[in-house]
């Protein structure tokens, strides 16, 4: 067992686990941010650099600093050691800097981007960017690609986190896309043209980060905070058939796995569930998704809402007064 302590807070957890894995089990205030890092995906993270933290101590033996900032999600701790995250003036500098760099070809196209509102880089933008731009280059971009029936690929915003490729190997059957070329021309692609159509394919969809890889029956139908959220189950010899169902009215506009807190997928579906049914009568409704309160998607399910302090003053009472009500 090694004792780790993050932002001032103790846990102690088994050897061999990450900074990240341990931050997580201390709870949300502590865990550095991710964009890369999978826990349902084997070998993912150290792509992005997001998660990176402080080791202001390195451990009991060797208490001496580590020299550079660390990827949390790669780095293992140490009995002893004590990782700055929040506190970190250098990591709230550095991780100014990779959001710039996920920005340099990232378009700012949120308005019509699908994925706003439940978008890692938006939300990592948000807490992290800066307000302006330095780069007065063009951003490259890309044709867009139908990648088979159901999954479009708009390579313009594609991070580059390698998620949907883990997806690829470690749950479909066969994986016919992949990253290409080198450095800055680096993109995710198919091989020669080949669509991505398997039982698995759609969780792409679920592991992308940003809007890269969309689902193409659900593309502009709607902004995801004006569809209702719905726990459902059907019988499935594929998956475990635990979905979101995401109602518009009495349509199902869309299917997806559920998320955990982390914004990851708790289990991953299959295209017949995902795809192909989509009428209530096809599933077992167990009722309204939890949102997260600071989710966008909340803005119409007040039932979570919780309401700031600085909302309820005294606002009733004058306007009770005026209406000589009470
Ligand atoms: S397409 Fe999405 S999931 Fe795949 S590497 Fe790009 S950002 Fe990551
Ligand atoms: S989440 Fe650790 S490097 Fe991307």
């Amino acid at each position: 067992m090694a004792k780790v302590t993050i932002d001032g807070k103790t846990i102690e957890v088994a050897d061999g686990t990450t900074i990240l894995q341990a931050a997580r089990m201390i709870g949300p205030d502590v865990a550095p941010p991710t964009m890369c890092y999978y826990s349902k995906l084997k070998t993912s993270g150290g792509y992005c650099r997001t998660c990176l933290v402080e080791v202001s101590k390195g451990s009991e033996k060797d208490p001496r600093p580590m020299p550079k900032l660390v990827a949390s999600c790669r780095t293992t701790v140490m009995d002893g050691m004590e990782v700055k995250n929040n506190d970190s003036e250098k990591v709230t500098e550095a991780r100014k800097g990779v959001v710039e760099f996920l920005l340099l070809n990232h378009p700012l196209d949120c308005p019509v981007c699908d994925q706003a509102g439940e978008c890692h880089l938006q939300d990592l933008s948000y807490e992290h960017g800066s307000a302006k731009t330095r780069t007065d280059f063009e951003r490259r971009t890309f044709e867009k690609i139908d990648i088979g029936p159901y999954v479009q690929l708009h390579m313009n915003r594609c991070i580059l986190c390698y998620r949907c490729v883990k997806v690829a190997n470690q749950i479909t059957d066969g994986r016919v896309h992949g990253v290409i070329n080198r450095g800055d021309h680096s993109e995710i692609a198919t091989y020669v043209e080949e669509a991505i159509d398997n039982d698995f394919s759609g969780n792409v969809i679920d592991v992308c980060p940003v809007g890269a890889l969309t689902d193409k029956t659900f593309r502009f139908k709607s902004r995801v905070w004006f569809t209702k959220p719905v726990d459902a189950h059907r019988n499935c010899d594929k998956c475990s058939g635990k979905v979101v169902l995401w109602y518009k009215g009495e349509d199902v506009l869309r299917v997806t796995g559920r998320k955990d807190q982390w914004g990851e997928v708790e289990e991953f579906i299959c295209n017949t569930c995902r795809f192909e049914t989509k009428k209530t009568s096809d599933w077992t409704i167990e009722g309204p998704r939890k949102l997260d309160n600071h989710s966008v998607i909340s803005a119409n399910h007040y039932e979570f809402l919780k309401k700031p302090k600085e909302l309820t003053i005294n606002t009733v009472k004058p306007l009770a007064i005026e209406g000589g009500n009470n």
